[in-house]
């Protein structure tokens, strides 16, 4: 049987990130992965989350099963950072592990609903959403986004190719920060993408992975309220990975947004039963630090002042890289942790050989993989390459 099997390709982000690991130079730049590290290179595990850690071991009296709808506090308490208090009888979720989890169990939920219904993604998008939609067999309709070269957000090739979806179809979003192009949509964008979105009865899946890294938490999740407002049902997967520095704890969320509390219900309770044949139950840990950090007052306080000074020491690389690099002029306006830059390959292969420049083969850089010293020798060598 195992001969049979076909040789599937490893993740190219994952794959770039090891073969870094693996480099002996001392001077490599690691601009794989997206993971926050702070200015001495290292991802911290924040003091908010130790904290929490501590009070759990302390007061945790048991490790039995939690269910196949997870931790609902921290579903809720999510449900009040990433939506707020938007038609609250009109949604419910479930806990992932983590926000591809979610979208997973999204498409999952879409191929029982609606077997031919469509997604649409933009592109470029994060490198793991078109196999996930693939591996549920959706299927999958495609337009430009962001166009690398011109470094130029591709608005209007959106609107027109998003025209030819039929009721039912699916689009993608990415809620802020987009991955991996950094650039997002105004919020006038957004209130014509939800316009043409419930005009058409197209239903949104958006991707929430980086609230707090662009502008803000209430400000990152604008363009969702924008379409949640005026759309009839949708999607939120929810990420806490980075925004609570929790990636290996897995902790994300999924949000159903219906017409009305009924067919919200029957959605959870399918989202709950394709939980139970995939992962059976998400992992607690995540999940109980997260909801210990929200429902206690100073906690949430650190956790906030940590969130803050991750979004600023990115914002202070952006600025950096930026003016180091005038030719991609987009680069300091861009938010997030990602920009991609309009690199042939052979570039990207010369600067991981000769520099220790590790970059994903679509030209993505993680801003939050340099450290203030880094900046110099990085934007030097770009320039050198191109
Ligand atoms: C990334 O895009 O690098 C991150 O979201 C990590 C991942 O799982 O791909």
């Amino acid at each position: 049987m195992f001969q049979a099997l076909p040789d599937l390709p490893a993740d190219a982000v994952l794959a770039l990130a090891e073969a870094c690991r693996n480099d002996p130079r001392r001077d490599k730049i690691d601009l794989s992965v997206g993971v926050y590290r702070n200015d001495n290179g290292v991802t911290p595990v924040l003091s908010a989350v130790k904290a929490a850690e501590h009070l759990l071991v302390e007061g945790q009296d048991t490790k039995s099963y939690v269910s196949p709808l997870g931790d609902t506090k921290f579903v809720s308490l999510i449900r009040e950072l990433a939506i707020g208090n938007i038609e609250v009888d009109r949604l419910g979720g479930v806990q992932t592990p983590g926000g591809g989890g979610a979208v997973r169990l999204a498409c999952e939920v879409i191929k029982l609903a609606a077997p031919f219904s469509r997604i649409f993604v933009g592109l470029p998008t994060w490198g793991n959403h078109i196999p996930i939609f693939e591996a549920v067999g959706l299927e999958i309709g495609t337009y430009t986004y962001y166009d690398v070269i011109s470094q130029t957000l591709r608005f209007d090739e959106m609107l027109s190719s998003l025209k030819s979806a039929r009721r039912g179809d699916i689009v993608l979003l990415h809620a802020t920060c987009h991955n991996p192009s950094g650039t997002d949509l105004s919020l006038d964008q957004w209130r014509a993408i939800a316009q043409l979105v419930e005009e058409r009865g197209l239903i949104p899946l958006i991707d929430f992975a980086y609230q707090g890294f662009g502008d803000g938490l209430e400000q990152d999740r604008e363009g969702l309220e924008i379409v949640l407002s005026s759309v009839s049902e949708a999607f939120v997967a929810y990420s806490c990975s980075k925004n609570f520095g929790l990636y290996r704890e897995r902790t994300g969320a999924l949000f159903v947004y219906g017409t009305n509390p009924v067919s919200v219900g029957r959605t959870v309770q399918a989202m709950a039963a394709l939980a139970r044949v995939n992962w059976s139950m998400p992992p607690d840990h995540g999940a109980a630090v997260v909801g210990t950090i929200l429902s206690n007052t100073a906690l949430r306080q650190d956790w906030l002042r940590e969130l803050t000074t991750m979004r600023e020491r990115i914002l202070k690389i952006r600025a950096a890289v930026g003016r180091g690099m005038p030719e991609f002029s987009q680069l300091g306006a861009q938010k997030g942790m990602f920009s991609t830059l309009p690199l042939h390959s052979a570039t990207i292969d010369r600067l991981r050989k000769d520099d220790a420049i590790y970059i994903v083969g679509n030209g993505r850089i993680n801003l939050a993989g340099l450290t203030t010293d880094d900046v110099p020798r990085f934007v030097d060598s770009v320039r050198r390459a191109v």
